[in-house]
């Protein structure tokens, strides 16, 4: 079941675990969401800024991966951009983390350029996914 949480310390333990240099903030755009199967054992991350979204981050905890968790999650937060009249919805991701890039791919995104030095000295792919205005 996927749920908006507004309690970031339940993610925050998950997130340090993953994404050590990821601080949670009171960004007014942010919104979270978590998919629960008792425990959590997926979060998204997502900005929506007027008509633009941004995926920040996506974790499926690694014995509940490739079972469609990391999908769900992310068309929900498309699904919640649309709803708010986002006309696209953009990311960056490390340009060697192909079971990502393979999932955004999958769901429609392209790459659309490089961004050198993006983490930590390391090479990022900007990807961006059109949407569809209801
Ligand atoms: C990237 C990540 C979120 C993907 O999560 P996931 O839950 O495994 O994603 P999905 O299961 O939806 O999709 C992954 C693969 O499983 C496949 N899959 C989906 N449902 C499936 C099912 N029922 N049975 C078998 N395979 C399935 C998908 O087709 C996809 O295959 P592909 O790699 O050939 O495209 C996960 O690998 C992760 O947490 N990585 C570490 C954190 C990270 O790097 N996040 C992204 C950058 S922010």
């Amino acid at each position: 079941m996927i749920q908006e949480t507004t309690n970031l310390d339940e993610v925050s333990p998950i997130l340090k675990e993953y994404f050590h240099g990821y601080q949670i903030s009171n960004d007014p755009f942010e919104k979270a969401a978590i998919y629960c199967d008792n425990n959590i054992i997926g979060i998204v991350s997502y900005s929506i800024i007027y008509e633009r979204g941004e995926i920040n981050y996506i974790i499926t905890l690694p014995s509940h991966r490739n079972k469609g968790i990391g999908g769900k999650l992310l068309e929900y937060a498309i699904n919640d951009m649309q709803k708010n009249n986002c006309t696209s919805v953009s990311l960056e991701v490390e340009s060697t983390n192909t079971d990502a890039i393979n999932l955004y791919l999958k769901h429609g995104f392209i790459k659309q350029g490089i961004r050198p030095n993006y983490y930590e000295g390391k090479e990022a792919y900007l990807m961006i996914k059109e949407i569809e205005v209801k």
